[in-house]
């Protein structure tokens, strides 16, 4: 079984980060193969719809989602949306994302804006027939320290979200 974590955060700082590393933690441990795409370190121009914004993205990305059988976009809340940085990836790499198993691990401020992601999740699932997985994390800032995620309840719901991400990616994909 092939995962793709997909950190989306441009902040050196980031939390979501911390997600995506217990999330890669834990999908290791449950068996599959894991590979990593962190959005600060990927050549990502801003979509303008043509194809010299698609070419000029980092050489292999969309062969890296295609590989994948899931997917796992850890993102930052903005504006009670992902953060633009995440649209603009799936804007660039659109097609690659065809009938994948998506999961979403969110860093936000505040307890209220957890159905953030439901519209980009609507729009994997209508544009690609993505199978977007019916459980995700949603963490704010009390639960981390400097450079960890430091609550035992949040890293117990990245568990199951990572042994739920598994069992559905190889019931769909096997
Ligand atoms: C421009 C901006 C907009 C934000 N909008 C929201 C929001 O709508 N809801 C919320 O709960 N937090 C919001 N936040 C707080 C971030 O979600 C929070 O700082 C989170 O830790 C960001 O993820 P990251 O640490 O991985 O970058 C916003 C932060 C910024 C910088």
């Amino acid at each position: 079984m092939n995962q793709l974590v997909i950190s989306c955060s441009l902040n050196p700082e980031s939390r979501s980060r911390l997600l995506a590393k217990e999330i890669r933690k834990n999908l290791k441990a449950c068996g599959s193969e894991v590979d990593f795409v962190d959005l600060r370190k990927t050549q990502m121009p801003l979509c303008d719809g043509s194809k010299s914004s698609s070419a000029a993205m980092d050489k292999g990305l969309n062969e890296r989602i295609e590989k994948s059988d899931g997917i796992v976009m850890c993102v930052p809340i903005y504006n009670f949306d992902v953060n633009a940085a995440a649209k603009n990836l799936i804007e660039l790499t659109g097609s690659s994302w065809t009938g994948k198993v998506v999961g979403f691990a969110c860093a936000a401020g505040g307890k209220s804006s957890y159905m953030s992601v439901m519209g980009v999740a609507n729009s994997l699932m209508l544009d690609f027939r993505a199978h977007i997985l019916p459980r995700f994390v949603y963490a704010t800032g009390e639960s981390f320290d400097q450079d960890s995620v430091s609550d035992p309840d949040l890293q117990q719901r990245l568990k199951e979200f990572s042994d739920e991400m598994t069992r559905v990616t190889q019931a769909l994909c096997r």
